[in-house]
């Protein structure tokens, strides 16, 4: 992490593609197609600014750590974590979606502690302490809307947009956790250190949000 260098962790997947207009405003243009290149260190057209293609659970750790100065990650990513070296600076307003339960509509459990399945483990426990309901999470990493089709639970915590992935598979949006969208994140110890050089990245950066 040197002095005058900026490194910025961007999440593969959709949130870079939104990422990479965003990035434009404040002049930062990687030399490489990311989505084509196979490169996980992005030079850029700024010389001492390079990025880094991570999983978007990942985003949060590079920064954490200071490895990364900047990242972007969704609010869904933050929320299970215990970033206790970050700062969340802008609400970037992309990849926008929301947190819920969904599960069989008409489905109403018997006899048993309600069976969550989720990614989302930390922000489905708090959902349910908070309304003062017990229940039995079942961690999975993907393809969450399988679990109630074939009885590994009774519903699901996980993220919405179209509503088209719970339709195709007889699900039902139940109740909203929380609005989603991506946040760009900065390392504490890098924003007093670099705190000129990241102020003026996030002005643009705001701006170009603000008129978006
Ligand atoms: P992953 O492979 O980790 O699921 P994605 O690119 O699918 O990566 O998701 C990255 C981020 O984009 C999520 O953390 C969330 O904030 C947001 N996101 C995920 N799914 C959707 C969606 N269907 N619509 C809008 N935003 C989404
Ligand atoms: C996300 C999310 C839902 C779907 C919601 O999955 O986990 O399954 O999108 O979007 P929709 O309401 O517009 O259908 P994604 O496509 O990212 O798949 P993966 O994360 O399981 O690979
Ligand atoms: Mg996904």
């Amino acid at each position: 992490m040197a002095q005058n260098t900026l490194t910025i962790a961007l999440s593969k997947g959709r949130i870079l593609k939104e990422t990479l207009p965003l990035l434009a405003a404040a002049d930062i243009h990687p030399l490489d197609d990311p989505d084509s290149s196979r490169k996980l260190i992005l030079d850029t057209n700024q010389p001492h600014i390079k990025l880094l293609a991570v999983r978007a659970t990942d985003a949060p750790t590079y920064v954490n750590y200071g490895t990364a100065d900047l990242g972007v990650a969704g609010k869904d990513v933050l929320m299970e974590i215990e970033g206790e070296n970050l700062y969340e600076l802008v609400d970037l307003g992309i990849a926008r979606c929301r947190l819920m339960v969904a599960g069989q509509p008409g489905f109403t459990p018997a006899g048993h502690r309600l069976r969550v399945a989720t990614k989302y483990v930390r922000s489905a426990q708090r959902y349910f302490a908070e309304k003062g309901e017990q229940v039995e999470l079942i961690k999975l990493y993907g393809s969450m809307e399988l679990a109630p089709l074939v009885g590994l639970s009774d519903v699901i915590v996980d993220l919405v947009d179209t509503g088209n992935t719970l339709k195709a598979n007889g699900l039902a949006p139940m109740e909203h956790i929380a609005d989603i969208s991506s946040r760009l994140i900065v390392n504490q110890h890098a924003y007093k250190l670099k705190h000129d050089m990241i102020r003026e990245l996030v002005q643009h950066i705001q701006e170009a949000v603000n008129n978006g």
